[in-house]
This record gives C-alpha cells, structure tokens and sequence, in this order.
C-alpha cells in the first residue's frame, strides 16, 4: 500500500477520524431514511399501482442497485462497529460515570437523545435485521399493474404486515427511537465534521430536530393507516 493510503487509514483509526468516519456515514444513512420514507409515502397514493411501480422502478435499476446496496450495508457496518468503538472507549475513560449531568458554559446538548444513542441504536440494528426478512426478503407476491406490468406486489405484503398488531405498533415505536437516534446524530455529525461556530449551533440543533421530527412522523402514516383502515386484500404468489 502506498504511503498516503497508509496515512488516510491511520487517520481514520485516530480518535478525531473515528468521529469523523461515524458523522460521514451517519448523514449518508440519514439520506438514504428520508428518501426511503418519502418513498413510502406513495403507498396511500390515489393511484393504487404506484407504491408497486416505485419499487419496481427501484428493483430495474440492476447494476445501480447492487452499488447503492453495497454501499448501504457498508456505511451501516461502519457506523455501527465505529458507534460502539467509541461508546465502550468512552465509558472505560469514565469507569464511574457522571453522577450529575451539568452542561459548563454552553447551552447544554445533554438530552435523553444524546444518553440513549447506544441503546436506539442497537434497538435499530436489531430492526434492521427484522425488517430486511420481512420485506425485502419477504414473501414475494406478484401482481399486474393497470399497464399490464407484472410487478412484484411489496403494497400486498405491507398491507398484510401492517394489519397485524405486531408490526403497526412495533413499526411506529421504532421509527419513534429512530427520530430520537437522529435529533442528537444530525447536530453530533456537524460538529464532528467541523460545523463548531458557536454562531451554527442553533441552526444546526434546528435542522437536526426538523429532519429527525420530518423523518419519524413521515415513516408512522403507513402503518397506522393500514392497521386502522383495515381493507380487505387478497395477495397472489406467483403461478
Ligand atoms: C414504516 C416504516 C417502514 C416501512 C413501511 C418500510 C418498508 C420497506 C420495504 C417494503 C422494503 C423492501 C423494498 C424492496 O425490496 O424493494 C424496505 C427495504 C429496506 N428498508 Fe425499510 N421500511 C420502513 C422503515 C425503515 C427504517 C426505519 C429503516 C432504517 C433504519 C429501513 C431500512 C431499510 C433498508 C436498509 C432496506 C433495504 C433496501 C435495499 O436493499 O434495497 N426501513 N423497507
């Protein structure tokens, strides 16, 4: 390896490059829950093809995909190992813990968020996994949209998911501890990537409570809607 390759990886492995490493992947798997919400959004779309087409669109985009996939686990491995370096460093740092929690100077940014960032974060891995089989894994239906498309039907699978009680009540408080996760992550990414103007602080807090509110409240409709609507469906397996 080349001696600037050397030097990038060991200033990855430096405490500040650790943190620098988790705001980078923490922003772009923020990208990646807002774009994926606005996407679910589609289902209670007057049109009823076009949460199927949105996905169908996603799944031909081949190569693209696999990238964009791949890319995806990667940030997800590297937040998370990184996430957890820095939480078990921490608390060996401070083997007796704070026993009073007192901002000095500052307005404080000490809030239930910025305490529990290990905790929903694991609680959102361990979703992940839960999620992934039963969606993206899931049972693969298939449908026939108005162009005469045969589609796989992800709207039947959400629809059968969502009418029972496990998934529209664990789905919403998830999301819920996932806004927690991000009002504290967004503004932590800024500051770890340089964004520490006092002047700043404000609008990035801001920003980072927005986005994290915009993001929870967007991904709970879905559920909620089919559970409480209860429509009948009629999901098809492919002959
Ligand atoms: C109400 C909440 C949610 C619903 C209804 C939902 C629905 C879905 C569906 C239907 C898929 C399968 C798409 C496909 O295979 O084409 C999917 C994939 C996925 N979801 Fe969610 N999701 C929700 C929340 C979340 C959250 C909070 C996260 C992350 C923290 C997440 C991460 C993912 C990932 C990583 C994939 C795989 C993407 C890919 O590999 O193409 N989802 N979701």
């Amino acid at each position: 390896m080349s001696n600037r390759g050397k030097s990038l990886i060991a200033a990855f492995r430096s405490p500040v490059g650790k943190k620098v490493l988790t705001g980078l992947t923490g922003l772009g798997l923020t990208l990646f829950v807002l774009i994926h919400m606005l996407g679910n959004l589609s289902y209670l779309s007057s049109d009823p093809d076009a949460y199927n087409n949105y996905a169908d669109t996603l799944l031909n985009l081949g190569p693209v995909l696999y990238i964009i996939e791949l890319g995806l686990v990667a940030f997800f491995v590297i937040h998370i190992v990184i996430g957890i370096n820095i939480y078990r460093r921490k608390r060996k740092a401070r083997a007796v813990g704070y026993t009073q929690y007192k901002s000095v100077g500052q307005p404080s940014r000490l809030t239930i968020s910025s305490k529990t960032m290990i905790f929903t974060g694991i609680i959102i891995m361990v979703f992940l996994v839960f999620h992934l089989l039963s969606f993206k894994y899931g049972t693969y239906y298939e449908t026939t949209t108005a162009d005469g498309a045969v589609v796989r039907d992800l709207k039947c699978l959400m629809t059968e998911k969502f009418q029972q009680p496990l998934y529209a009540f664990g789905y919403p408080i998830v999301v819920i501890l996932l806004g927690f996760h991000l009002r504290h992550g967004i503004w932590s990414a800024f500051q770890s990537l340089g964004a520490t103007k006092p002047r700043l602080t404000p609008m990035i807090y801001t920003i980072g409570v927005i986005l994290a509110v915009l993001i929870a409240v967007g991904f709970l409709f879905v559920p909620l809607y089919i559970f409480f609507s209860q429509e009948s469906f009629s999901c098809v397996l492919p002959s």
